[in-house]
């Protein structure tokens, strides 16, 4: 089989196609990512010599390179997106141009060339923000909050006429938060991890009670095989692996893992329009398909830690381009008082 991944110099992209060449001999992908500011070609530099993999850097906005990319590939997973809230907030313009228009772009090309299969992954932010009850399952109604959130959003709703209008083979996924190896370090998580390995302050928004459900990115990954092998087009899967926690229960448990002080830790200034929690139900996909995580938060935690640890060249030549600079200042810089 030969895949066309999108946005695979990213953080789950990447993880996809390591975990999905080391465990199928048979498959090659080719890999179309514009490298924005959070791709990373580092990512994948173990495989770049193996004759199944094809990288190509181009827009999925720009239908000839698509049309390069994609002929001769049965399948698509599309995870290329513009996908941090805060930088939404900041310009939500390139969110919809890479997330709408882009995915636009993509389904009519893979239309085109009649793809077998084609998943798209989203997002369980999608539906909206929960109170402290309740969980998402995939009939809840969608109800995005951030302009990140909303072109999503749009593009699942492109998905789903793709499907009723022409009967394309799409499958929609919404997952809940990821974490694991190589996630860009503005994500709670890792920056979390690097900055107390930095002894710098952490920020958490507000109180930090907000509640995010966690996945370790293997997982996910999983799902999505699965998915590609035996969802049923037309079909949404929550996909999800029941942990919620409060963004400040994984700070504190990343500051254990690491044997350092909760001093560090500094409450700053809320990011305006916070989903306040968020709960997925993945009963779906384990019901019908028998996917199951294989993860506790605690062991993968422990491990993602320890990763971060192993691996300061990857995360530092991170930190030193300036497009990280320029938004750790923007953003945060005035929340923590630094500017
Ligand atoms: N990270 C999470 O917790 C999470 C949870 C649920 C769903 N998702 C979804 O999974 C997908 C991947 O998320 P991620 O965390 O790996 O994101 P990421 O930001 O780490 O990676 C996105 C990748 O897409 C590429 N890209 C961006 N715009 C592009 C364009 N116009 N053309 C081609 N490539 C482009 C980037 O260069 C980057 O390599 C996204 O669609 C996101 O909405 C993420």
């Amino acid at each position: 089989m030969k895949i066309l991944v999108t946005g695979g110099c990213g953080f789950i992209g990447s993880n996809f196609i390591l975990q999905s060449l080391s465990r199928d001999s048979s498959l090659s992908i080719v890999n179309l990512d514009k490298l924005t500011a959070v791709g990373n070609r580092e990512n994948l530099k173990d495989i770049e010599d193996d004759q199944r993999y094809l990288f190509i850097e181009g827009d999925i906005a720009d239908p000839v390179v698509v049309k390069r990319a994609i002929d001769g590939c049965s399948n698509v997973v599309h995870f290329a997106a513009e996908s941090h809230v805060d930088r939404s907030i900041l310009d939500p313009r390139e969110f919809y141009r890479t997330n709408v228009e882009g995915t636009l772009v993509l389904l009519e090309e893979a239309k085109r060339s009649g793809v077998e299969r084609f998943v798209h992954v989203s997002t369980d932010e999608v539906y909206g923000s929960l109170g402290k009850d309740g969980s998402f399952t995939e009939e809840t109604p969608i109800a995005p909050n951030s302009p990140y959130a909303a072109s999503k959003a749009a593009s699942d709703l492109l998905v789903r006429s793709y499907f009723e209008t022409y009967g394309f083979p799409a499958i929609t996924t919404r997952c809940c938060n990821n974490y694991g190896p190589y996630q860009f370090p503005e994500k709670l998580i890792p920056l979390m991890i690097i900055r107390s390995l930095e002894d710098a302050a952490l920020p958490v928004y507000g109180d930090g009670s907000n509640v995010r459900d966690w996945i370790h990115v293997e997982d996910h990954c999983d799902a999505l095989r699965c998915l590609l092998e035996r969802g049923v087009p037309g079909e949404v899967y929550n996909i999800g692996a029941r942990s919620e926690k409060a963004n400040l229960e994984i700070v504190n448990a990343l500051l254990e893992n690491l044997g350092k002080p909760k001093s560090l830790i500094r409450f700053v200034e809320d990011r305006p329009g916070h989903d306040w929690r968020y709960s997925v139900d993945p009963s779906k996909i384990e019901r019908v398909l028998g996917w199951k995580p294989t993860f506790t938060l605690e062991r993968g935690l422990k491990e993602t830690v320890s990763w971060y640890v192993s691996n300061r060249d990857w995360w530092e030549a991170i930190r030193r381009r300036p497009s990280w600079k320029e938004f750790f200042d923007s953003w945060y810089g005035e929340r923590l008082g630094d500017n």
